[in-house]
């Protein structure tokens, strides 16, 4: 398979994971016999810089080109107290409205060697295995009107959706859940919401075409609940944007390692976005201490879900773990590892790792 990736490194720490989890995506072309090329433009404070702009056309051009996107982070003091247009952030939001991504996915793993990291009690922690699908470009946070009235004395939000805008991600849920352990979690508000309603009714028509998923509408509150109590209950959950946002950071705390998450960004065709759930980290780039798993395991997410590579993508995914099973780690890790190793060393673990499975 010949396939072309376009690399986006960013900032602080963005060139390091960036270049760590192309590194692997390399060792697993030599591997599984693929051609992979990489291409690398500028986004955020880096593209600001170079170009006097946080997405510059060229940069949005060869990402609608690719085949996949691979993105360190953006952002960092240097550029803070730009004005809005000017910010780094700003770039990675024009790339994903640019694009079109509609659909994030988290997953969230606990690795059995690192269940001391986590707040929770290892016990309740041990096995989850879990992955939040967002809908990403409706629903509050872009509904109009959302304005104040009478000086102040109203507020209006609005929660806006299409009925093809729940379809489309209502589907990618259902697809990843047949990637998966084929159960799918669909949390809504129902009890309260319109949108919910329709939401349901979206869900409970799609899943006759997916007739091997098993389906569960919960609502929201006491997802948030069960996220902490019992983790390990879930496969897929779905959910709008909103309930999303919350429910993912939620459960990104479960692991206990920031580090280690990994994100894909998706719309209909293969096109995807990977990235690690972290951000730029300016208070350690440069060190050559920062952990590369989140980005090297959104690689493998960036093999699974643009590629269809799925061999591909468990190939790395075993690889990550057995470095952790040997008791290697990064100074993030809450518990500390038994061996603290750098970027360029747990890299290093890793593609050595790959070469001898
Ligand atoms: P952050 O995720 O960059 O850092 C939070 C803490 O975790 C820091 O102490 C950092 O050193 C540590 N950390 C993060 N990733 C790590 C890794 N891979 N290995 C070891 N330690 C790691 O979040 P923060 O500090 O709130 O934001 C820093 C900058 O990143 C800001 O400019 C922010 O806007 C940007 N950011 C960018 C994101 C993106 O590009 N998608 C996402 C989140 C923040
Ligand atoms: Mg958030």
């Amino acid at each position: 398979m010949h396939k072309s990736i376009v690399l986006l490194p960013g900032d602080g720490i963005g060139p390091a994971v960036t270049e760590a989890a192309a590194s692997v995506l390399q060792q697993v072309a030599a591997n599984f016999s693929h051609t992979f090329t990489f291409h690398t433009r500028a986004i955020g404070g880096a593209a600001i810089d170079a170009a006097g702009e946080p997405l510059p056309a060229e940069t949005l051009q060869a990402c609608e080109e690719a085949d996949a996107i691979l993105l360190g982070a953006v952002g960092g003091p240097k550029w803070e107290q730009h004005p809005p247009h000017l910010r780094p952030e700003k770039g990675l939001l024009q790339l994903r409205k640019g694009i079109g991504l509609f659909a994030n996915l988290r997953p969230v793993k606990t690795f059995p060697s690192l269940l001391d990291s986590s707040p929770l009690k290892p016990e309740i922690v041990a096995g989850s295995d879990l992955l939040i699908v967002r809908e990403l470009t409706g629903g509050l946070y872009f509904g109009l009107p959302s304005e104040r009235r009478d000086n102040g004395q109203t507020v209006v939000d609005t929660l806006h959706y299409e009925r093809s805008e729940i379809e489309r991600i209502v589907e990618i849920g259902f697809q990843s859940a047949m990637l998966r352990n084929k159960r799918l979690a669909s949390v809504d508000k129902a009890n309260v919401l319109e949108s919910s309603k329709v939401w349901r009714e979206v869900v409970d028509e799609k899943s006759k075409d997916y007739p091997e998923v098993t389906v569960e509408h919960m609502l929201v509150d006491s997802t948030a609940m069960k996220l902490i109590t019992n983790p390990t209950y879930f496969d897929v959950i779905v959910t709008e944007n909103l309930f999303g946002d919350i429910l993912s950071d939620e459960a990104s705390v479960l692991t206990g390692s920031l580090g280690l998450l990994p994100s894909a960004s998706l719309r209909k065709d293969e096109l995807g976005l990977y990235e690690p759930v972290h951000g730029s980290a300016p208070d350690i780039a440069g060190k050559d201490i920062a952990n590369p798993l989140g980005a090297i395991l959104s690689a493998a997410m960036l093999l699974r879900y643009s590629f269809g590579l799925e061999k591909e993508a468990d190939s790395v995914e075993a690889a990550v773990d057995a470095i952790l099973t040997k008791g290697y780690g990064t100074a993030d890790m809450q518990a500390a590892p038994a061996f603290t190793v750098g970027t360029e060393k747990m890299t290093s673990l890793v593609l050595e790792q790959l070469q001898t499975a």
